[in-house]
C-alpha cells in the first residue's frame, strides 16, 4: 500500500504530477531514434512486384536496410486501408489489434479502374476518389474528386525496425537490445521492432483527435515540445496543458477543411508517439499536387502528423470524408459505436471513495431524496470488497448487499460496484485459485505469473488477451457467482491501463508476455478494451442477453464505444481541471468514443462551493454525469452546502433530467450515424472555420448549445453563436440573435447559458421525477426554434423500454417533429412515424408546445388528430419577443398529428 502513503504525503501539498515518473520522447530509444531521422529514409517500390487486383493491391518496397510487404484495399464508403508489414521470412508476428474492429476484415469495395504508369499506380474507386502509389521515393497519394487531401511518407520518414537475431550485437545497438528507466530493465529479448511514418492533411488547418491528453481541442505544434504520447498510463494528479499520456488511448485523428475533411485511424495498439507539424503545402514533397488554377500552394495548409510506434505493424486507414457526418459514419464503420445505454446511465450518478458501510448507502440515497434532487445510482468503490478481492463483499459493512440492492431498486436505483483487474494473491480467494489453476494470468518474461504490487498488495494480471480468460471473466458476473448481486447491478472496470504500482511508469513491465507469444509492449494499449469487453459480454450474458449493461472503464482504445463509457480519471478540484474536461471530451467524442464524462467537483481537493456548483451545471450537460472523490477528500453530497449551493446543484441536476428525452434520443441517434452526443462545432458548423477549434462551449446534438461558466465569481457569460446566417435562442428569455457573433449574457449562480438553434426542434420532460425510471413517462414539451427564414424547424425523439433489448423486435418507436410555413396565413405542425419497424405506442403526450421565432400574429390553432375533426387549441402569443405558447394540445408523441396555425 505504499502509493496510499505516497499519496497521503502528497495531497495538499505539492498537488502535481511526478514528471520523473513518466518518459518523455528522448528517454524513450525508438521515439528517439524515428524523431531524430533528418534524411528521407529512401523506400521506393520494386517495381515488379506490384501486383493489382479487383480491390487494390500488393508490392513490395525496400530501401537500403530491409525490404517490406505494402498492401493498398479499397474499402466500403470511401475508406482505404494501407498496410506495410515485414517481408516473408520474419523472425517473428507481429500484433495487430483487430478486435478493435467491429469486423476483423473490414468490408472490401472492388475498383473502377486501375493503371499502371512509368513511376506511378493509380486506383480509382468507385466513389470517386483516387489512390496514387509513387513508386520512387515511395509514397502514397489520396485525392477526392481530383483534390489530394492525404499522404503517407511524404517527408519519407517511413522506419521499420526488423526482427533480428541477438547475435548481431553491436555497441551501437544497446538501446535497441535493452533499456533501463528507473532502475527498471526492459530486456527486450527480441530487440526493437519499432515502425512509424507521416501522414500529411493536405488542406487542413487543424487536426483534432488523438486522445486522452489534458489538453486543448486543437492538436499543437509538437515540433519545439513533446510529441504526444499514446501509452495507457494512471498518472497521479495529471497536469493539464501536457502532451503526457494518460489513462487511455484512441489513435485517430481528423484533418478538417471546409469541403474535405479526412481521418486517419493507425490500427496499432504498442506504445506510440505523435507528432504534430503544422505547415503549408509549399514546404514539402506535395508542392506540384496542389498547384492548379486557383491555388497557391503557400496558401493551402497542411499539417504533418508522424505516428511512431514501438512494434506491431503499419496499419493505417483512411476516411475520405469528404463532410463531416461521413467522417463520423466512416469511423463507426471500422470501430463501432455505442449502442443504445441503459437509460439509467443517462442520469445522475453519485460516487465517492467510499460509502463506508450500507448505513452510509442508505443514507446517501434517502439524502436525496429528502433534498429533492434526482438520482439513478450509487457507487461502491474498492473499499466495499472484502480486501480488495473483487466479486465479493466486506462481511462486516456490506453484510447483506441483497437488502442493499434491492432498497435501491424500490426507488428504481441501481448499483455500480467496482471490479479491478489486479487479483489478490491469496490461496483462499476464489478468483485467484481458478484464474491460476485455468494459467489464466499474464506470465513474466521468465514465464512465472507475473507480479505486481496494486490495491490488494500483491497482485496477478488476468491476461484479457487471451479468449479462454475473457470467456471466464465473464462468467464471474453470473448472479450465482458474483453473490449477493442482481441485474441492478453494473460494473466499474478501473486500473485497468493496468496499473502497477512496482511497475515501470506505474505500469506492467514491457517483457511481460501474453496469450499467443506476444509481449506486453505489443498488447499494452488493448489491455483495458479486452478487459470491460469481456464484463459487458459477462453483463450481458448473466440476463439471458435481456438487460443492456453499464461498464464503466477509465482505460480504453479504439472500439472501446462498443462495450464502455469512460471518464476522465483522477482529475482536480481546481478550475483548471473543469475547463479542461471540455476539450478531452470532444477529443473522446472525436475519436468515436461518446459515452464519456469527468468526476464532477474534481476528484482530489475539495472544491470551493462556487466551482462545485459550475461543475455540476458543466457535467449535466456533459454525457456520463457523474459525482466522485477521493476517501481523503471531505463529504459533498449536495446538502452539505449552504442553501444557495445546494439550491443550484438541484437545479442543474434537474436540468439534466429534464433534457433526457433528448439525450436519449441523441443516443439512438449515435448508434444509427456514429455522430457523437456531445459535438464539436466542426461538425455542425463546417462553413464558420473561425468556430472549428472551440472547446470552452460545445454542441449537444444539433440543436443546443452548452457554455457553462468557467470562472470564479463571473458576473457575465460570452458566448460564440456559430455558423453563417442562423438565428439562436437564448433558452431562457427566448430572445433571437444571429450568427456568427458574440453575446454577453449576465450570470449569477444559477446560470448555464444554453441557446437553441433555429431550425431545431427539441423535446423536454415537462415536470421533472427523482429518477430516469418515473420521468420517461412524464409529459413533453415540444421546443420549437424557427429557422433564420422563419419558414422550418424540425427534430426528433425515440423511445423504448429503457432497459432491455426488445427494441431491436421492434418495440421502439422513433419519430419526427415538423415545423413548417405552409403560405403566409398558415404554419403546420405535424408528427411522423420515421421508422415503421418501431411498433411502441407510447402513452407519453405533449403537453405544451413552445414556439420561438414566431414571425407571424397566430388567430385561432387547431389539432387534427386520426379523427381528421379539428378541435380548437388555446395559446398564448408574446408579440415582443414573438413566443408561442399552446398548452395542453391532447397529441400523443407515438401517433400522428397536425396543427394548423392561421395568421
Ligand atoms: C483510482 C480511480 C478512482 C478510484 C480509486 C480507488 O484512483 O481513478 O476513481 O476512486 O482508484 O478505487
Amino acid at each position: 500500500m505504499w502509493r496510499l502513503a505516497v499519496a497521503f504525503l502528497l495531497f495538499g501539498t505539492l498537488q502535481a504530477v511526478d514528471r520523473q515518473n513518466f518518459k518523455v520522447c528522448d528517454q524513450s530509444g525508438f521515439c528517439k531514434r524515428h524523431r531524430s531521422i533528418v534524411e528521407p529514409t529512401g523506400y521506393e517500390v520494386i517495381k515488379d512486384s506490384i501486383k493489382l487486383n479487383e480491390t487494390g493491391l500488393h508490392a513490395k518496397i525496400k530501401n537500403k536496410d530491409n525490404t517490406l510487404k505494402l498492401s493498398i484495399v479499397v474499402l466500403k464508403d470511401s475508406t482505404v486501408r494501407v498496410l506495410i508489414d515485414e517481408d516473408e521470412g520474419a523472425l517473428r508476428p507481429r500484433y495487430q489489434p483487430l478486435d478493435a474492429l467491429v469486423n476483423r476484415e473490414p468490408e472490401q469495395q472492388k475498383l473502377k479502374k486501375s493503371k499502371e504508369e512509368e513511376n506511378a499506380t493509380k486506383l480509382l474507386t468507385t466513389d470517386g476518389n483516387r489512390v496514387v502509389l509513387i513508386h520512387k521515393p515511395f509514397r502514397i497519394d489520396f485525392y477526392v474528386k481530383d483534390k489530394i487531401v492525404n499522404s503517407i511518407n511524404s517527408k519519407g520518414t517511413l522506419k521499420f525496425e526488423q526482427f533480428k537475431k541477438k547475435v548481431l550485437l553491436t555497441d551501437k545497438e544497446k538501446g535497441f537490445w535493452e533499456e533501463t528507466f528507473k532502475e527498471i530493465k526492459d530486456t527486450k529479448p527480441y530487440g526493437s521492432s519499432s515502425v512509424g511514418v507521416d501522414i500529411a492533411f493536405v488542406g487542413a488547418k487543424f487536426v483534432f483527435g488523438i486522445p486522452e491528453h489534458a489538453e486543448g481541442y486543437q492538436l499543437r505544434d509538437t515540433r519545439t515540445y513533446e510529441p504526444y504520447r499514446l501509452y495507457n498510463l494512471d498518472v497521479f494528479e495529471y497536469e493539464t496543458n501536457s502532451p503526457m499520456a494518460l489513462y487511455g488511448s484512441i489513435p485517430y485523428l481528423v484533418g478538417v477543411n471546409q469541403k474535405r475533411s479526412v481521418g486517419a485511424l493507425w490500427l496499432n495498439a504498442a506504445e506510440t508517439w505523435v507528432e504534430i507539424e503544422p505547415t503549408t503545402a509549399d514546404k514539402g514533397a506535395l508542392a506540384k499536387e496542389v498547384l492548379d488554377a486557383e491555388t497557391k500552394p503557400r496558401n493551402v495548409p497542411q499539417q504533418n502528423a508522424r505516428f511512431i510506434s514501438e512494434s506491431g505493424v503499419i496499419d493505417i486507414f483512411i476516411t475520405l470524408g469528404p463532410q463531416p457526418n461521413d467522417i463520423f459514419r466512416q469511423l463507426a464503420a471500422l470501430t463501432g459505436v455505442t449502442p443504445i445505454p441503459p437509460e439509467f446511465a443517462l442520469g445522475y450518478h453519485q460516487s465517492r471513495w467510499n460509502y463506508k458501510d450500507q448505513k452510509d448507502v442508505k443514507e446517501v440515497h434517502e439524502g436525496f431524496v429528502k433534498n429533492d434532487i434526482p438520482l439513478d445510482v450509487l457507487w461502491l468503490d474498492i473499499e466495499h470488497t472484502d480486501k480488495k478481492a473483487y466479486f465479493t463483499f466486506d462481511k462486516d459493512n456490506f453484510a447483506k448487499p441483497e437488502e442493499m440492492i434491492s432498497d435501491l431498486a424500490e426507488n428504481n436505483r441501481k448499483l455500480v460496484t467496482i471490479v479491478d483487474p489486479h487479483i489478490k494473491k491469496d490461496g483462499k480467494y476464489h478468483i485467484y485459485k481458478e484464474a491460476k489453476k485455468n494459467k489464466l494470468f499474464v506470465k513474466d518474461v521468465n514465464g512465472d505469473n507475473y507480479e505486481g504490487n496494486c490495491w490488494p498488495g500483491d497482485s496477478m494480471y488476468v491476461d484479457y488477451t487471451n479468449p479462454k480468460a475473457r470467456k471466464w471473466w465473464a462468467e464471474q458476473f453470473a448472479f450465482d457467482k458474483y453473490k449477493g448481486t442482481d441485474k441492478n447491478v453494473h460494473i466499474w472496470n478501473d486500473m485497468n491501463e493496468p496499473s502497477v504500482f512496482s511497475g515501470p511508469e506505474i505500469t506492467m513491465h514491457k517483457d511481460a508476455k501474453h496469450h499467443g507469444g506476444f509481449e506486453h509492449r505489443d498488447v499494452h494499449n488493448v489491455y483495458g478494451f479486452y478487459q470491460h469487453s469481456a464484463t459487458f459480454d459477462g453483463l450481458k450474458a448473466r440476463s439471458n442477453n435481456e438487460i443492456r449493461p453499464f461498464v464503466l472503464s477509465r482505460s480504453f482504445f479504439a472500439g472501446s464505444q462498443r462495450t464502455a463509457a469512460v471518464w476522465t480519471g483522477d482529475n482536480k478540484a481546481d478550475w483548471n481541471h473543469l475547463r479542461y474536461s471540455i476539450p478531452m471530451l470532444l477529443s473522446l467524442s472525436t475519436a468515436g468514443l461518446p459515452f464519456v464524462g469527468a468526476d464532477v467537483g474534481g476528484f482530489f481537493g475539495d472544491p470551493e462551493e462556487e466551482l462545485l456548483v459550475r461543475w455540476y451545471q458543466a457535467g449535466a450537460f456533459q454525457p456520463f454525469f457523474r459525482g466522485h472523490s477521493h476517501q481523503d477528500t471531505k463529504r459533498r453530497e449536495p446538502w452539505l452546502f449552504n442553501s444557495t449551493t445546494t439550491d443550484a446543484i438541484r437545479q442543474a441536476i434537474k436540468t439534466r433530467y429534464a433534457f433526457l428525452p433528448y439525450w436519449y434520443t441523441l443516443f439512438y441517434e449515435h448508434a444509427k450515424s456514429g455522430k457523437p452526443v456531445m459535438r464539436p462545432f466542426w461538425l455542425e458548423f463546417i462553413e464558420d472555420e473561425s468556430s472549428w477549434d472551440e472547446d470552452r462551449q460545445w454542441m449537444v446534438g444539433s440543436g443546443l448549445l452548452v457554455k457553462p461558466v468557467q470562472e470564479p465569481s463571473a458576473k457575465e457569460v460570452s458566448i460564440y453563436l456559430p455558423g453563417k446566417r442562423q438565428v439562436w435562442y437564448d433558452w431562457h428569455t427566448h430572445k433571437a440573435r444571429p450568427s456568427p457573433g458574440a453575446v454577453q449574457i449576465p450570470a449569477d449562480l444559477n446560470t448555464i447559458a444554453l441557446f437553441h438553434r433555429g431550425g431545431t426542434i427539441i423535446p423536454k420532460t415537462s415536470e421533472v421525477k427523482l429518477t430516469t425510471k418515473e420521468n420517461r413517462e412524464q409529459p413533453i414539451t415540444l421546443y420549437i426554434a424557427v429557422n433564420q427564414k422563419g419558414d422550418f424547424a424540425n427534430g426528433t425523439i425515440y423511445l423504448d423500454d429503457g432497459e432491455s433489448y426488445s427494441y431491436e423486435n421492434g418495440d421502439f418507436a422513433y419519430w419526427g417533429f415538423t415545423f413548417k410555413k405552409e403560405h403566409d396565413y398558415l404554419h403546420t405542425i405535424t408528427s411522423t412515424n420515421l421508422d415503421k419497424k418501431g411498433k411502441l405506442d407510447s402513452d407519453v403526450y405533449i403537453d405544451k408546445i413552445v414556439i420561438r421565432g414566431a414571425k407571424f400574429y397566430p388567430r385561432n390553432a387547431h389539432i387534427f388528430l386520426d379523427d381528421f375533426i379539428p378541435e380548437d387549441l388555446e395559446f398564448e402569443f408574446n408579440r415582443d419577443n414573438f413566443l408561442m405558447e399552446i398548452e395542453n394540445p391532447g397529441a400523443y408523441v407515438t401517433r400522428e398529428f397536425k396543427i394548423d396555425i392561421h395568421s
